[in-house]
Parts: structure tokens; sequence; C-alpha cells
């Protein structure tokens, strides 16, 4: 018989469920019926699946892979981060993981430039005072300013394709000077200008800090109250990697006593962020629901790449794009 494969999502691109559906055993959870899937229900589909299409919603955690059993080859993810996937698990198993590097890239850089430039003009905020009546005088000198990006510092923390990507697209803007926070100078860093640094003195010296590196051990909690003093009053701060690389509660204090300008957050902890969460109240948090990936083009070709990842691996050949476990 087929091997079976569960989809976390029905919402999935229409395409890759189908090529799915045309070679093996389909098991879709219908999120958009009964919401997206739980662990209990999570653990109870898995049962006998050979791959999983799942997405940073779904923790695929040690009770997951024991409830799939030994039929379980490969787990495929919709992004490129894998802090979700218990990869201790995954290895010593011998299943393989496919994830979506490279094509999100670009989508996800431009999207970091965007909250880079939401945040210090204030987009926003001034947007919300049109619609409170706000906007009395057509135009006044000083209000709703913020500050220049020609010129500046901008700090990256996590140089790797997206940070990389970031600085190339920032070079136009004709910042002064990109730092980035690396234990090692990188030879991308050479190419685009881009100078090696520690995290604290990047810190102490970006107008900008903008974070693009993975959540691992080294990196949760990393921005923290420490972190946030050693920044300028006049910092902007920028998160488009993972929420719980921020000590929130630490930068929601920055933010109201003014030890920083302002944030913008393309993740926070949790997700979905209640509506009624504090960050939500502060005109200087620019605030975005998890879209760094959301264009139209790299979606597709994400959900392509997990397909092929899938039908590669349950060949036992070379995978699109394999995390070495
Ligand atoms: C999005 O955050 C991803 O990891 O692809
Ligand atoms: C980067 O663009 C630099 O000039 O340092």
């Amino acid at each position: 018989s087929k091997p079976k494969i569960l989809i976390t999502r029905s919402d999935y691109p229409k395409n890759s469920i189908e090529a799915l559906e045309s070679k093996y055993n389909v098991e879709i959870w219908d999120n958009v019926k009964n919401g997206d899937i739980t662990k209990k229900d999570f653990v109870e589909r898995v049962s006998g699946a050979s791959g999983i299409f799942c997405c940073l919603n779904d923790r695929v955690d040690k009770d997951v892979i024991e409830a799939a059993g030994p039929s379980l080859k490969v787990v495929s993810t919709m992004s490129v981060g894998v802090d979700h996937v218990d990869l201790k698990t995954l290895k010593s198993k011998g299943v393989r993981l496919g994830y979506t590097p490279d094509v999100l890239t670009e989508a996800t850089a431009e999207l970091t430039v965007a909250l880079l430039l939401a945040t210090s003009r204030r987009l926003l905020e001034s947007n919300q005072a049109i619609r409170n009546g706000e906007w009395t005088s057509a135009w006044a000198p000083l209000k709703w300013c913020g500050p220049a990006l020609k010129g500046s510092t901008v700090g990256i923390y996590g140089y790797g394709r997206i940070g990389q990507s970031v600085a190339r697209k920032l070079k136009a803007f004709e910042v002064s000077r990109i730092l980035y926070g690396s234990a090692q100078e990188k030879p991308e860093g050479k190419a685009i200008g881009a100078i090696q640094t520690s995290l604290d003195n990047l810190l102490k010296e970006s107008d900008f800090v903008i974070v693009t590196c993975a959540l691992s051990d080294k990196t949760r909690g990393l921005f923290n109250k420490d972190k946030f003093a050693m920044m300028k009053s006049t910092a902007i701060f920028v998160n488009s990697s993972r929420g719980a690389v921020v000590d929130q509660d630490a930068l929601h204090d920055a933010l109201v006593s003014g030890q920083i300008r302002a944030a913008g957050l393309d993740v926070m902890t949790p997700e979905p962020l209640p509506s009624n969460h504090p960050l939500l109240s502060l005109q200087n948090c620019v605030i975005l629901p998890h879209i760094g990936s959301a264009t139209y083009q790299t979606r597709m070709l994400m959900a392509d790449m997990v397909v092929k990842n899938i039908t590669t691996a349950l060949h036992g050949e070379e995978m699109p794009a394999e995390y070495a476990l």
C-alpha cells in the first residue's frame, strides 16, 4: 500500500496537496474547519505516517515523532526555521528533515527592510492618527519625524542568508556602516563591505539593530534587559527571526522608559499575539503577524520545496533542502 503522509493544514497551496495526493495515502488536517491541529490530534493522526508536511505552528516533539512510529522517514517543514522540531529525536531515529531555505531569503529581507522603514518613519502611528482625526495641519515641520537611514550605522545580528540580503538592500539606502555580529569574519561580509564585530559593540554603535538569527539554545532570550541597556536611546530594534530570541518584558520596559526609541517586530511570543497585549498599545512598536516570507511567489516555491523534500526522501534520494541533523 502507499505510504501515508500527514498534512497538518488544509490551506497549504492546492498544487502541493494535489501533488502528494496523486502519489500517497494522504491524511489532511482540516484547519479551516477545526482550527490549527492540537498536540493531541497531531499525535493521534500521525500514527503510521511515512512523511509529515508541517509548518512552524506544529511542534514536532518527541511524542509526535514516537507516535508516528518506525514508518516515519521524513519531516518536511514549510519554513526555514526548524526550532519547532526536536532535532535530537529525529537524528536518533534516522528521520530526515526537509526545510525551505533560499526561496524565502529575498522576501524575508524585503519585509525586514519594510519593517525597519515602517518603524523609523512611523507609518502605522501616523496612519492611525489620520483615522483618529488627529491630522489637523496639512504639514507640520517636526511632527511624525523619525531617524534617517542614510548615514546611519546598521547592525545585523545573524549574518546568514537573510542577514546578508538585508545588508545588500540597505546599501542602496546609503547607510554609512553595516556591522554584523558574529564570532568570526565571514567572506560574505567583506564582499558587501560590512564590518564584523562583537554583539555588545554592535549594540553600542548601531542606530538600527536588526535580528535575523536562528533560534537556538545560544540565542534564546539573548536580547534581554542588559542588551537593551547597551543600545543607544535613539536605537530602533527590528526582529524578523523568532520572538523567543527576545525577553519581551525587557523590550516592553525599554520601549516604555525610552531606553530605546522604537521596535519593529514580525515575530513575538506568543503567536498569535493576543489583541490586548501591552506591546500593541505602544505607539513606538510596530507589530506584524509573522509575514516575512509572505509573497505569493515565495509561498508557492516553499510549498513546492516541501513536496520535493518528501518525495525525494521517500525514494532515498538527495533532497532539495535537507537540514543537516
Ligand atoms: C518563518 O519564520 C520561517 O521559518 O520560514
Ligand atoms: C557598508 O555598506 C559599509 O560601507 O560599511
